[in-house]
């Protein structure tokens, strides 16, 4: 049986490797013998460097305004969990947490430049005056951009991968007068999340380009592809928290938010996550302390869409944290090639090409010959091509893309001699570059868009010769072109992440476009980009914020958050193939597509960003909002309220079922409000209380239900303030759905059943030791959990093994080697055991053991050598 998913928290750093190779890019682990703490005091942190002695490096020290504290490593792995247990004890010290691992979320690479030359970039539409790049007519930033609002004077601080500052259209330097004007590498190179960081005071990015794409839709400069970031006129800072490989670290993700926040930024930003789904988590508390000190910060919601509910990503589910999700851009910016093509000798025309490898086209001048003209054909030329295949050597064979890959279809074509072959697209959006490198025969491969492809079969299907001539594919000119996606766009992209969270705060806060975003990238990885996640999506809010706060003057997280949410617009369920007439839920899209104009300039206030009702046993049935009307004239607001779609976080598994396939329903909660018809007089406020009725659905599937309270003014404005609640309860759902014993040497860690004995070994040479492993599938949140040793013979509980309890557990498969030592730092003596797994309910009372699911594993037994 395979583990699902990543193995959480390895504890040994002998057997790190063999969970890493399971890793899922999105789930945090923690560092071994590695720790943050927050001190009561810096002055008296004395008492707590004096504990620790020689048995601890200092990685890192926080000596910030919000937090106080260092980061640590112990240098003896057996005994560090022993050693941070006793840190708790000392006055000086606040809180101990765990150093846990965050990557960055695996946003798709659509396209990215060629050659690092973009200046035969043509046929682009360039900017005229007005904004037509379309994430930001989407948002209404053109609106804005028109009045010639930019973002002057607003520093925006990000954290992320570096920039390569020197792109031309990101400012071309670092420093005083530059764009990016702040900011600092925390982490080097060679830093993989894992090892000892080393900073430098230069965020360049020449191997990630993850960084340098989220500031170019901040605020990338004219530039020859057409675009610019929404807000072209901020000051910008970077703080690199990755090098090129690996993930970031809890306590340098702290300390960049720190640093961040003391240099000044009025606005800090991070497309970065982890599951989790608890706000407790020390990186989402530490950008809560920073939102509560006046300092908006968006982060993106992540992209395990896939996962279903409450799968909510940290540092986004923190308190007070703006949670970015994702829309699909209305169109796709699509990089292709020029060559030419006549059709029977008629006119040369124009068409372009995403060139694949290997791809030696130069001078190529051949007719297309196409195995089918069904342009449905799913399969076309996954089997043998048919006796009477012609000798194709002298032909560029033109396939559909689909079913079976590339190679398999040059393979064939090449058994009749083709040396050129080029795909056409099975899916509107786009084109991309084929690798058949394995077929040695075929010299060039490239793929045309569907429409391209599709014309050529009809012209080949009447009779005509159609001749493709090929330009240098290095040399020829390249067309950026926009196609229009009308499947998703507008809609929420099928990768955004699901919500709320294990405690039921709302989340996401906010929609923006972050499917197949065109940005700018690292010039030695291609100059532009267009890349597709939440990450994209996070950025351009961030923007907006900047701009809004040009218009509104004020920079209050709460005020901005607000008006944006009662401004964007709800969109339609959309599940990635098909649009359903009603709204996508309140845990998917937020309070949907941000409208930038809209709310820079309305005249009403809420004061809430949405409404949490909680679920059934802790039903707030009536909560409350208040209008502000900062007009100068009385309005009057019509009131209503629309559901949002209602989904089941559960079928027939105690897993939240995945997305698409999670059922959703337009069964809607009932909502009364105090007031239908609101009259609220220049500059005053209407409190107005909404009372719920959940929808009288089957408790146990764990239905999520949300919606909008609607409002149309007088005035013009038309808002919505979202709503989320679930039926059932929290706390009764199983988290723990089994687990058992496995051992060390397994790679998939499948349950190993009969009586185990292992030999392990005090000396620290691990070398040779098989080790008992634990094996926790979580299949919902859990704010604790406990690994104890029970012995078989006895029954005694010998308390937890070393590294446990973990406080707030995400629903991911949870995995610990067990070397002998015992949460307080003792061996436990040689005997028979077994291993007692207890995951504590949501909402549950930590202190009884009623309120864990516990499951015991198979007998072992331990010896010492
Ligand atoms: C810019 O937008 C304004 C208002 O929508 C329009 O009147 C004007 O013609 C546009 N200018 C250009 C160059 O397209
Ligand atoms: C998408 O819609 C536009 C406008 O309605 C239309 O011109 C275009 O042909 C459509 N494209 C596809 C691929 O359906
Ligand atoms: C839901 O209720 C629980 C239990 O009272 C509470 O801890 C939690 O914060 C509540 N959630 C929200 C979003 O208010
Ligand atoms: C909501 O407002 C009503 C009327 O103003 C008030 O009586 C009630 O106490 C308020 N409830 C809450 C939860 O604030
Ligand atoms: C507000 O206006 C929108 C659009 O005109 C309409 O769909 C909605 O029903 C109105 N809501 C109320 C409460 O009148
Ligand atoms: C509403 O107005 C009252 C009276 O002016 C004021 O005390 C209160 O703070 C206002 N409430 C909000 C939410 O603005
Ligand atoms: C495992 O050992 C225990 C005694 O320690 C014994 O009771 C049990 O039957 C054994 N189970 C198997 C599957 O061998
Ligand atoms: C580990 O096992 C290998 C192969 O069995 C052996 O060559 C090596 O000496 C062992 N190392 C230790 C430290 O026992």
């Amino acid at each position: 049986m395979m583990v699902r998913g990543n193995i959480l928290l390895p504890l040994l750093a002998s057997v790190v490797g063999l969970y890493l190779a399971e890793a899922k890019v999105e789930e945090p682990k923690q560092i071994p013998g590695s720790y943050v703490v927050e001190f009561e005091d810096a002055e008296d942190s004395a008492e707590f460097f004096s504990h620790i002695g020689s048995k601890a490096e200092t990685r890192m020290n926080f000596d910030y305004s919000l937090f106080k504290g260092a980061s640590i490593q112990f240098n003896d792995l057996g005994t560090a969990e022993e050693e941070a247990s006793t840190l708790n004890s000392l006055a000086s010290v606040k809180r101990v947490y765990p150093n846990r691992i965050y990557y960055l979320p695996k946003d798709e690479v659509v396209w990215t430049g060629a050659n690092g030359d973009q200046s035969i970039i043509h046929n682009v539409k360039r900017q005229l005056g007005n904004d037509t790049f379309t994430p930001h007519v989407m948002t209404q930033v053109d609106k804005l951009r028109a009045k010639g609002i930019i973002g002057s004077g607003v520093k925006i601080g990000i954290i992320d991968s570096g920039v390569d500052y020197n792109h031309p259209a990101l400012g071309g330097c670092f420093g005083e007068g530059c764009l990016f004007t702040y900011g600092t590498d925390i982490v080097g190179d060679d830093y993989d999340g894992d090892n000892v960081p080393v900073p430098d005071p230069d965020p360049w990015d020449g191997c990630g380009g993850h960084g340098t794409h989220v500031s170019g839709i901040i605020a990338a400069q004219a530039n020859e592809m057409g675009f610019t970031g929404a807000a072209p006129g901020v000051t910008l800072g970077m703080y690199r928290v990755f090098g090129c490989t690996g993930g970031a670290a809890n306590d340098v993700l702290i300390d960049a938010y720190l640093q961040a926040f003391e240099a000044g930024s009025d606005i800090i930003t991070a497309s970065i996550g982890g599951s989790s789904g608890w706000s407790e988590d020390p990186w989402a508390v530490v950008v809560s302390r920073i939102v509560e000190a006046g300092v908006p910060c968006t982060l993106s919601a992540g992209n395990s869409g896939s996962a279903g509910l409450f799968y909510a990503s940290t540092a986004s589910n923190g308190k007070k944290v703006t949670s970015i999700a994702s829309i699909d851009n209305e169109v796709t910016p699509v990089l292709l090639t020029d060559s030419y093509f006549t059709i029977e000798g008629g006119d040369q025309e124009t068409f372009g090409y995403a060139p694949g490898e290997p791809s030696e086209w130069t001078d190529v001048s051949l007719p297309l010959w196409a195995p089918s003209f069904d342009t449905t054909d799913p399969a076309t030329a996954c089997t043998p091509l048919p006796d009477d295949t012609p000798d194709l050597s002298g032909y560029i064979v033109l396939i559909r893309r689909g079913t079976c890959t590339f190679v398999e279809k040059a393979t064939y074509a090449a058994q009749y001699g083709a040396k050129y072959v080029l795909f056409y697209n099975n899916v509107p959006a786009g084109a991309t570059g084929p690798a058949v490198s394995d077929v040695p025969q075929v010299l060039a491969t490239g793929m045309v868009t569907a429409a391209q492809g599709e014309s050529w079969i009809a012209a080949l299907e009447a009779g005509s010769e159609v001749v493709l001539d090929f330009l240098d594919p290095l040399t020829a000119p390249v067309s950026l072109i926009f196609q229009q996606n009308n499947i998703t766009g507008g809609f929420a992209s099928s990768f955004t992440t699901w919500n709320p969270t294990f405690e039921m705060d709302v989340k996401p806060q906010l929609a923006s476009p972050g499917g197949s975003i065109l940005s700018t990238y690292p010039i030695p990885l291609g100059t532009y980009a267009v890349l597709s996640g939440t990450s994209m999506a996070c950025p351009l809010v961030a923007a907006i914020y900047a701009l809004i706060s040009n218009v509104r003057g004020t920079l209050d997280p709460a005020t901005l958050e607000n008006l944006l949410s009662a401004t964007a617009n709800p969109q339609l369920l959309n599940d990635g193939t098909a649009t359903y007439n009603v709204l996508a839920p309140v845990s998917q899209l937020g309070a949907g597509i941000v409208q930038a104009y809209d709310a820079a300039y309305a005249t009403t206030l809420l004061s809430k960003s949405s409404l949490a009702f909680n679920d059934t046993d802790n039903l707030v049935d009536t909560l409350n909002f208040t209008i502000t009307n900062l007009g100068s004239e009385d309005v009057t607001y019509e009131l209503g309220s629309i559901g949002a779609a209602t989904g089941y976080t559960f079928s027939d598994s105690v897993y939240p079922d995945p997305f698409p396939g999670l059922e959703l329903t337009d069964e809607y909660a009932t909502i009364e409000l105090s007031e239908s018809k609101v009259t609220v007089p220049a500059g005053g406020n209407v409190t107005v209380s909404v009372t719920v009725t959940p929808p009288a659905l089957d408790a146990s599937r764990l239905p999520v239900y949300s919606g909008y309270i609607t409002l149309n003014g007088t005035n013009g404005d038309s808002l919505s303030l979202p709503y989320n609640g679930a039926v059932g309860s929290l706390h009764s759902a199983q988290v723990l759905d089994t687990a058992y014993l496995s051992i060390s040497t397994d790679p998939d860690l499948n349950p190993v059943l009969g009586n185990s004995s292992f030999v392990l070994t005090k000396s620290g040479d691990s070398t040779n030791t098989t080790y008992p492993v634990a094996v926790a599938l979580l299949a919902f949140g859990s704010p604790k959990l406990n690994i104890k040793l029970v012995s078989q013979d006895t029954s005694e509980v010998l308390g937890n093994i070393l590294g446990f309890p973990i406080d707030y557990v995400s629903r991911d498969p949870a995995a610990s080697a067990f070397d002998g030592l015992l949460d307080d730092g003792t061996y436990a003596p040689e005997g028979n055991y077994k291993f007692s797994i207890e995951a504590l309910h949501i909402f549950g009372d930590a202190s009884d053991p009623a309120e864990y699911d516990v499951v015991e594993s198979a007998p072992f037994s331990i010896r010492y050598i």
